[in-house]
């Protein structure tokens, strides 16, 4: 991390970053009760997700578009985070939480059923060689804990540029009947990220995905 990383990491994270309790590795959360929503906002709102948040871009963004929602960012990669942090200073955001640790877990121990209006995955990590493919965010098995976590009527909403991904996120979807597949559009407050910019650099099409929960009822 450079210097002024640090120094945002230390100024910053005690009022934005959600202390969880961790398992052995770093990065992984325990089980522990879920997250008071509310008071960690101190008022009550929709509630969007984000997951590999990256530098934050779509959460300022976001966050500065919809004062009245309430934005958690998951992000792995410290420097990252410091960066994010340095950034919603400098836009004056109280709106923005951030979590330093893996969003599956997170999403596992951190939030009551059916909590979370949107849910955001924007370029995870591709993995593409096919033996690494068992590593990518997306699967059968996060579609589901995606569909016990986001409200009913709730969205998730995905972009990839990586072609495999891109067919792999829909198998992913059609195994969990609560999901509707609704748009396939460019989210238009999506910034262009550098993962974006790679991509449309190396000629790779971009893929959007918007889900929604059925409501029950
Ligand atoms: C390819 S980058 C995309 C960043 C950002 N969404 C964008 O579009 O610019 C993926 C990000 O996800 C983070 N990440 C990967 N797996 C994660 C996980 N399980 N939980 C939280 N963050 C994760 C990585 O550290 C990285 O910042």
């Amino acid at each position: 991390m450079t210097t002024s990383q640090r120094t945002w990491l230390e100024r910053y994270a005690p009022q934005w970053v959600i202390d969880v309790e961790h398992e052995d590795l770093a990065t992984s959360v325990a089980e522990q009760p879920q997250l008071d929503l509310d008071a960690i906002f101190g008022r009550s709102g929709p509630v969007v997700v984000e997951i590999g948040s990256g530098h934050g871009q779509t959460l300022i963004a976001a966050a500065e578009a919809k004062p009245d929602t309430n934005f958690i960012g998951f992000e792995v990669f410290e420097a990252s985070l410091a960066i994010t942090l340095g950034q919603i200073a400098e836009h004056h955001r109280t709106n923005i939480r951030m979590v330093n640790a893996d969003a599956v877990g997170g999403l596992r121990h951190l939030f009551t059923q059916h909590s979370v209006t949107e849910l955001w995955i924007f370029f995870p990590d591709p993995w593409p060689k096919k033996r690494h493919h068992k590593r990518r965010l997306i699967d059968p098995e996060f579609v589901h804990l995606a569909g016990d976590t986001v409200v009913l009527g709730g969205t998730v909403r995905l972009a990839t540029d990586w072609p495999s991904y891109a067919e792999a996120i829909p198998e992913a979807f059609a195994t969990d009947p609560r999901f509707r597949l609704v748009d396939t559009t460019r989210f238009v407050s999506r910034p262009i990220t550098k993962f974006e910019r790679r991509g449309l650099e190396a000629g790779r099409v971009i893929h959007d995905f918007t889900y929604r929960t059925i409501a029950e009822g």
